[in-house]
């Protein structure tokens, strides 16, 4: 049987006197809501002082929403510990770089390497699932909330220098790893290895990567702790933790999401109209590839604006077509930040489901029709959390956070190169045209694709490039963009000729960088940005060339496929055309989302125009006959055929 999809957000009841329990329960049924996330922020309230417990008002959540029929998504409060804890413990309060010890008053003010901050999580986690192991209503741990602090104290000192004893075994290995070398940086003991504090000058890269990946690997282990207790005490009950996106990428989210039971991610684009459908599509599908055919969950979104820089509105339709794009992609529903906008607090200016204008509003009549919409598309697959298989996809873009953290390390010849802008282009424009684009890292098997884009991957390790290799000896077709394949796993430069470990796949030799001052004009393929590079060929031919003739983008044939390069950075629609030539275009019409799932198809209108559909068929949310056309921000969701259409989904 199918399970109806999860619609809710966070539920913050803690900030709202009692009497208002009951009428959050009635205008939730109102919208249809099944699922919320109860407690995210909430330990303070919950353990006032060490190891006493109020969970007197839980109790009385809980029953409530189970007495409406609403599941809950239970957190582990981790990311917000209180004030006393803080005050006993100053030990586990964020160091910054710069030395400065924070204080309580915000949220994620700890140290996750801090003994007793690790402990104090675990004695929570353990009350809260030995309270509720067997209450009905919980139906998914969420564990902590947008693992993303790092810290530099001496706790993290201590935990960074284990973490490269098992990575490096000897002091050896990791000076030459470091090329400390340089500037006299050689280690003769370990305790003078610190976290890549404040310094004088640029710090080392190696020491700078090596901080992000053990800075990932020591917030998983506080997971895996949390979750391994969780799996104990309540089996069965699936545990994740919800990934922040945007520019801030702390995790490595395809090593963290072998060890969720459910990828989650909270999706908010920082563009309007259609950039944010175009960023709303990207963040499913890095999702739905970071799960590998597993279900997964918009967590959080948000019904209209956001605080501060990302502060862009929601227009009329807007929540439902963005909800609908995760949807599309296997996202087994659609939840928000949060269910009641506050009051008061640091986000009293965040959106809610329901707004400070209460229910009388245009946003909670959207969110009722969304909640009425999803209670008429039945989950993906088996079982709300028993999800769809590998999804199928016709073109892979390359995403690795290392090499994203590479990117972002000192030191590099400019500060202009973006690896998220240059995932984000590729995305975009092949979007655009209605093809079926997902995510993998460099190490993952690539046979099945047609193309395989490489936005500016600095980083790549030697067993990554040979597998780039084979997918393009075995027949593919890869599309390398500028600074890719420089750095090996340690950011050292790969020797006799940039692009380093790319070079014999692409047949191009670079000797030097160009960057540019001022954008060039390139024949066919229009103004050329930021970058540019000296590159000779060698066994590649020359497919457009900068003004002077030296070439710009190339193509080279390696065993049975062909790998092109892409020298310098092209505007949206110079990038297409380099993409047509190679091959992975698409026809669709630009804002219109046709996205197909084995039994049924998407269809988003993401444009202020009728719009043509490739889609037939009666609308599973109106019960309405679908005649090939969507008027204006329309959408509908139909039983499909065979697929006859490139975009497939699980
Ligand atoms: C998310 C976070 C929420 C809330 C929201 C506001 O990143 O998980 O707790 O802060 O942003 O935009």
């Amino acid at each position: 049987m199918r399970m109806p999809l999860w619609y809710g957000g966070d539920y913050n009841p803690e900030q709202w006197p009692e009497e208002v329990w009951a009428e959050d329960v009635a205008l939730m049924r109102r919208a249809g809501v099944t699922l919320v996330t109860v407690g995210v922020f909430s330990w303070s309230r919950l353990e006032p002082a060490e190891g006493r417990y109020t969970f007197g008002w839980l109790d009385r959540v809980l029953d409530l929403l189970a007495g409406g029929g609403i599941g809950v998504d239970l957190a582990v409060p981790t990311a917000s510990p209180p004030p006393w804890f803080s005050l006993a413990h100053p030990d586990a309060l964020t160091v910054t770089r710069d030395g400065v010890r924070l204080t309580h008053g915000s949220r994620d003010t700890y140290c996750v390497s801090a003994p007793a901050y690790r402990e104090a999580s675990m004695r929570i986690t353990r009350a809260l699932a030995e309270r509720y192991r067997d209450h009905r209503a919980p139906v998914m741990w969420h564990v902590h909330n947008e693992y993303g602090t790092p810290c530099h104290c001496d706790h993290a000192a201590a935990a960074f220098r284990a973490w490269l004893r098992r990575r490096y075994g000897g002091l050896d290995a990791l000076n030459d790893a470091w090329t400390t070398a340089f500037w006299g940086q050689h280690y003769s003991d370990w305790a003078q290895i610190t976290p890549p504090r404040a310094t004088q000058y640029l710090p080392n890269p190696g020491q700078a990567l090596d901080f992000r990946r053990f800075v990932s690997d020591e917030m998983l282990a506080h997971f895996t702790e949390q979750r391994d207790l969780l799996r104990e005490l309540t089996p069965g009950v699936p545990v994740t933790t919800n990934y922040v996106l945007a520019g801030w990428a702390c995790v490595d989210h395809w090593k963290w999401s072998r060890e969720v039971d459910l990828v989650s991610v909270d999706d908010y684009p920082s563009g309007r109209g259609m950039a944010a459908a175009e960023q709303t599509a990207f963040t499913a599908d890095l999702a739905r590839s970071w799960a590998g055919g597993r279900p997964w969950l918009l967590m959080e979104q948000a019904t209209g604006y956001v605080l501060g820089p990302r502060a862009a509105p929601k227009e009329p339709g807007e929540i439902a077509r963005h909800s609908l794009q995760h949807v599309a992609r296997g996202s087994q529903g659609a939840m928000f930040f949060q269910w009641r906008a506050s009051r008061g607090g640091a986000e009293q200016w965040h959106p809610g489901m329901v707004p400070h204008a209460g229910p009388d509003s245009r946003v909670f009549r959207e969110v009722c029709a969304l909640g009425e919409a999803l209670g008429r598309i039945p989950a993906p697959a088996g079982g709300s959390l028993d999800g769809p298989p590998v999804a199928e996809a016709e073109v892979a873009i390359l995403w690795d956070e290392e090499a994203w953290w590479a990117v972002q390390g000192p030191g590099l010849p400019s500060a202009e190169i973006d690896y998220l802008a240059a995932a984000q282009q590729a995305h975009r424009v092949l979007w655009r045209q209605g093809v079926a684009v997902c995510f993998a890292h460099p190490s993952h098997d690539l046979p099945a694709y047609r193309a395989v884009l490489v936005p500016s991957l600095y980083l790549i390790s030697d067993a990554a490039a040979r597998n780039l290799a084979a997918y393009v000896e075995g027949g593919g077709t890869l599309v390398v963009s500028f600074f890719s394949g420089i750095a090996d796993e340690h950011t050292r430069i790969r020797l006799g000729g940039y692009p380093g470990a790319l070079r014999e796949i692409l047949g191009v030799r670079v000797e030097e960088f160009r960057p540019l001052a001022e954008p060039v004009e390139l024949p066919e393929l229009g103004p050329a940005t930021v970058w540019s590079e000296v590159v000779h060929l060698e066994g590649a031919e020359a497919v457009a060339r900068y003004p002077g003739g030296r070439p710009a983008v190339t193509r080279h044939r390696f065993g049975a496929g062909t790998a092109w390069y892409v020298s310098t950075r092209l505007d949206d629609s110079g990038y297409a055309r380099v993409l047509a030539h190679a091959g992975p275009a698409g026809s669709g019409t630009p804002g219109v989302e046709v996205v197909r799932q084995r039994d049924r198809v998407f269809a988003i209108n993401h444009t202020e125009d009728e719009q043509p559909v490739p889609v037939d068929g009666i609308d599973l949310i109106t019960g309405r006959p679908v005649d090939g056309s969507l008027g204006p921000g329309g959408y509908v969701v139909v039983p499909a055929g065979a697929p006859e259409s490139s975009v497939m989904y699980p």
